[in-house]
């Protein structure tokens, strides 16, 4: 979607998106990602989920990217941290301990702001992306993180009950998205909650996508 139309969704305070808690599949299957302390995590499409600070409270190095500035400096201020902020090219780079997180567009995002990747935790930013832009989100996924490993949560739901975003994002979406660089399983698949849960039947699953070679 474009950047209009989520810059209104914030303004609006339309952010059904948003959980209270940190989601419940990163905390069952985080450790399905092999990750130390100290080590890295990138999340696209960060929004304030709490999974950022549930991530920094692992002893990661935490980097993100948002559109929304608001929802950035929340995720600091509810922490109690105090970011260095630096305007990066088109982007805006907030840094506080081992958490960064940009406030712009995830396209203008290079490997360089957010090396190194050790993992990625992508939850509800695929299924955000319209679905023409969704080969493009991968490629530079991909090409940012270095084809990291990546725990991966979406929705799978007829898509002609319901429009996106959350898009429907089935599995052999995934497969085509991702085959030719990961191998992918799926770790759980449950009814979605919310809205989306009771409007279309989602299912709500979690992907584990390990580089190939
Ligand atoms: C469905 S929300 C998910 C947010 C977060 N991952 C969560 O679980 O709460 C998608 C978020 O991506 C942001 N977004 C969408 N496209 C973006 C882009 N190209 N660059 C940066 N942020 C983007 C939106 O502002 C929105 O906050």
């Amino acid at each position: 979607m474009d950047q209009d139309f989520w810059q209104a969704r914030w303004r609006d305070n339309r952010i059904g998106f948003h959980e209270a808690a940190p989601n419940s599949l990163l905390a069952q299957h985080f450790t399905r990602l092999g990750l130390q302390a100290g080590q890295s995590v990138f999340v696209p499409l960060c929004g304030k989920a709490l999974d950022l600070d549930w991530l920094v409270g692992k002893g990661l190095r935490v980097t993100g990217v948002e559109f929304n500035q608001g929802a950035v400096e929340e995720v600091f201020a509810r922490q109690g941290l105090a970011p260095q902020v630096a305007k990066t090219g088109a982007l805006t780079r907030y840094q506080a301990g081992t958490l960064t997180l940009y406030a712009g567009d995830f396209f203008a995002l290079t490997e360089e702001h957010i090396a190194p990747v050790d993992a990625v935790y992508d939850r509800a930013a695929l299924v955000a992306v319209k679905p023409e832009d969704r080969r493009a989100y991968a490629a530079h996924l991909n090409r940012i993180a270095g084809t990291a490993k990546q725990l991966l949560i979406g929705f799978d739901y007829d898509q002609s009950l319901m429009q996106g975003p959350p898009f429907s994002v089935p599995g052999e979406t995934v497969q085509a998205l991702y085959q030719d660089t990961h191998a992918i399983t799926l770790i759980e698949e449950r009814a979605a909650d919310g809205r989306i849960g009771e409007r279309c039947n989602a299912l709500e699953q979690a992907w584990l996508l390990a580089p190939k070679g």
